[in-house]
Order: C-alpha cells, then sequence, then structure tokens
C-alpha cells in the first residue's frame, strides 16, 4: 500500500495528484506560427462563420483564419476543452501533446501577438 500513496504524495509536493508532471517548452512561442495554425487546423471547421458550431467559441474570421483578439480571448475555454478531450471531437483532427503544451507555454508567457 505504502508504494502506491507514496507516488502520489512525492507529487502533491510538486504541484498536485494528477498524474505525470507536464513540463511546458520554455523557447518563445509564436503566435502565428505555432498556435493559431492548430486552432485553424483543429477548430475551424466547425468553429469558423459557417461551420457547423459558428455560434460557439469562435476563433475564426470569416475567411476561417484564427484571429489573435478572437483567440487570446477564448483560449482559457478552448484549453479547457481540449484538455478534457471534450474538443476537438472524433470528426476533426487532434491536437497533439506537443501542440497542446506549446498553446499553454504561449499563454504562460503572455499571450503575445508575435
Ligand atoms: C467536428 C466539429 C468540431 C470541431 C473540429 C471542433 N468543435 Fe468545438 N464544438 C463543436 C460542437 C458541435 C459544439 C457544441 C456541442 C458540444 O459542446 O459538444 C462545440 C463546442 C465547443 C465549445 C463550447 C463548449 C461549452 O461547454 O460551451 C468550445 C469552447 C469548443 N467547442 C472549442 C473547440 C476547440 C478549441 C476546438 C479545436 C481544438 C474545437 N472546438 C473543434 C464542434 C467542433
Amino acid at each position: 500500500m505504502r508504494t502506491l500513496i507514496l507516488p502520489c504524495f512525492t507529487g502533491l509536493l510538486v504541484g498536485g495528484c494528477a498524474g505525470q508532471q507536464e513540463v511546458l517548452p520554455t523557447e518563445t512561442i509564436s503566435f502565428r506560427t505555432q498556435v493559431a495554425p492548430v486552432i485553424e487546423r483543429s477548430c475551424a471547421g466547425c468553429h469558423a462563420v459557417g461551420g457547423s458550431n459558428a455560434r460557439d467559441a469562435v476563433y475564426m474570421d470569416a475567411s476561417g483564419r484564427a484571429t489573435y483578439a478572437n483567440v487570446r480571448g477564448g483560449i482559457a475555454l478552448a484549453l479547457r476543452e481540449i484538455e478534457s478531450g471534450h474538443m476537438p471531437p472524433r470528426a476533426g483532427v487532434a491536437v497533439s501533446t506537443e501542440e497542446r503544451l506549446r498553446i499553454k507555454a504561449w499563454v504562460a508567457q503572455g499571450s503575445k501577438d508575435n
């Protein structure tokens, strides 16, 4: 029993008991080349104007581009949906762990328009 409890307790000490620690990339993440393309690829099909769910969380402008203002405004909700596994649905293109960590790092770096 002790061997089961100990890793969890150790995990609590360094930031939670949610399992493995996430290590965010330390290099500067670019909104235009590393964040927007992922949102456009995995979310635009349905959340762009004219998509199946254009009302909720519109990250794109009418041309299907992920705009800085929209993404920045909706990124907390977007990350919540991605991390819960709710979005994108199976019909969409999955967001990889690396891509997700890059998006989190971009937020941690102040969500810059870079
Ligand atoms: C295949 C179509 C499709 C794709 C791709 C897709 N979504 Fe969705 N999304 C939906 C639909 C339909 C809903 C509304 C029904 C629901 O919540 O399940 C929704 C709802 C949402 C909501 C609102 C959830 C809530 O609780 O109010 C958010 C935020 C969201 N999506 C973010 C994203 C993000 C971020 C991506 C890309 C990583 C994405 N979606 C990709 C179809 C899609």
